[in-house]
């Protein structure tokens, strides 16, 4: 007998909502089997509930991936503009806030009733209640969830990755993908909190303070806020440079990022009897100049210290080193890195290449974008990727 549907796409979430949509819209049956009883609850707990929906400044150098190349070819194709065309084609109201991050107005809601009104024109079966258990291959694809067993000759994975266990997330795309023979880039935790032990715990005295700084691992660099927490360190900037954080590595802080040359030298000249501390205190919050005061030592006034000495404060506030202990782990990770290896999909169609008739997409793949709509930008891209190609 044949198959009722031409595809099955594992995950009713942003990558599997969109596949589904347009491959519906081209006329394909489509079925979405979701584990969770609606669609798209990561979108609604998204933004802080108004879902970052895009980032217009999206491309390939915002994505991390063992191949930055990758996601070239489907983000070229898909772009934020399209993805804002449809916002608007709703009549969605919607502001950027900063850094090219665009928002809703209104409630992430409506960035889920698109999508499922977008399936709906198209025909998608959405299953929800429906966790899978089991996929097998025999002449196409069979899944078994708890309720029922359905077949396909194309199967979608878009299940995402384990960010966020309480809401359910899991590992299990890498372990489908691995089940067909897929490689998995080790996966762990990005956009996630740092976490300060040692003399660095001092640190967690001004939890709750926050300064624009520049936060830097390796060559990666990122001018927004940091947050000092109770545990060590977050804020977006933070954040960011987490994703390319590995255990036994530095973070270096800029505290000091609108000041260039020789601050402090110059403050000596203009002001010889003022503190270091009260000159920090011009630049950073109170508690935070005090406590990098304190740590460099200098109780003295400017006028009294050497010009040397003084250098040596300026060049370790601009690339002020910390050394975390670890990251808040997949429980506070917003999104993951790692997944399924690039080097097993076609990086136009999403398709396996050992595995035809099988796709990947999302957060599930091996590609993962900064803080600031750019993760959701890829489940769409490679979603119409996928499904323009099934
Ligand atoms: P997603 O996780 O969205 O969907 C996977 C779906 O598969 C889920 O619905 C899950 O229940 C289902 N599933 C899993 N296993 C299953 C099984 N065995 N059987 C059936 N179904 C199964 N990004 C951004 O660009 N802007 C933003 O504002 C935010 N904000 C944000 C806030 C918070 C708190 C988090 C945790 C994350 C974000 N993100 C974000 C990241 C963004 O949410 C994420 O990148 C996308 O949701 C990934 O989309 P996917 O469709 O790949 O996975």
């Amino acid at each position: 007998m044949a198959d009722r549907y031409d595809a099955i796409v594992l995950g009713a979430g942003a990558a599997g909502l969109m596949c589904a949509a347009r491959a519906g819209q081209q006329g394909r049956r489509v079925l979405v089997l979701e584990k969770s009883e609606k669609p798209g609850k990561k979108i609604l707990i998204s933004g802080g509930g108004r879902c970052n929906f895009t980032n217009i400044g999206a491309g390939p150098a915002n994505y991390l991936s063992s191949n930055p190349h990758f996601a070239k070819s489907a983000l070229a194709r898909y772009t934020s503009r399209d993805f804002l065309a449809l916002v608007e084609s709703y009549g969605i109201a919607w502001h950027e806030k900063t850094l090219g991050q665009l928002f809703c107005d209104g409630s992430s809601k409506q960035v889920v009733e698109m999508l499922v009104v977008e399936c709906a024109k198209g025909g998608v079966d959405i299953f929800c209640s429906e966790q899978v258990a089991e996929v097998s291959q025999e002449d196409g694809f069979t899944v078994v969830t708890h309720a029922g067993s359905y077949s396909a000759p194309n199967l979608v994975i878009a299940t995402g990755g384990p960010s966020i266990p309480k809401m359910g997330a899991t590992g299990f795309a890498y372990d489908l993908a691995r089940q067909f023979g897929l490689k998995v880039v080790e996966p762990r935790p990005a956009l996630v909190p740092l976490t300060l032990g040692g003399e660095e715990v001092l640190f967690r005295e001004i939890s709750g303070v926050s300064a624009p700084v520049v936060a830097s691992v390796g060559k990666a660099s990122f001018s927004e806020a940091a947050l000092f927490t109770h545990r060590g360190l977050s804020g977006p900037s933070i954040l960011q440079a987490s994703s390319y954080w590995k255990p036994g590595e530095d973070v270096a802080i800029d505290f000091l990022p609108d000041h260039t040359g020789n601050w402090l030298l110059d403050r000596k000249r203009e002001t010889p009897r003022a503190t270091l501390r009260s000159v920090l205190r011009e630049a950073l919050p109170d508690r935070l100049a005090d406590i990098l005061a304190e740590k460099l030592g200098l109780e003295t006034e400017l006028g009294n210290a050497s010009d040397q000495t003084l250098r040596t404060a300026e060049d370790r506030l601009k690339s002020w080193s910390f050394r975390p202990t670890g990251s808040e782990g997949f429980a506070k990770a917003e999104v993951t890195v790692g997944g399924i290896s690039t080097a097993e999909l076609s990086s136009k169609t999403m398709e396996a290449r050992k595995a035809p008739g099988l796709y990947a997409i999302g957060e599930a793949v091996d590609v993962t974008g900064w803080l600031g709509g750019y993760n959701f930008q890829w489940a769409w891209a490679s979603g119409v990727a996928a499904g323009d190609a099934i």
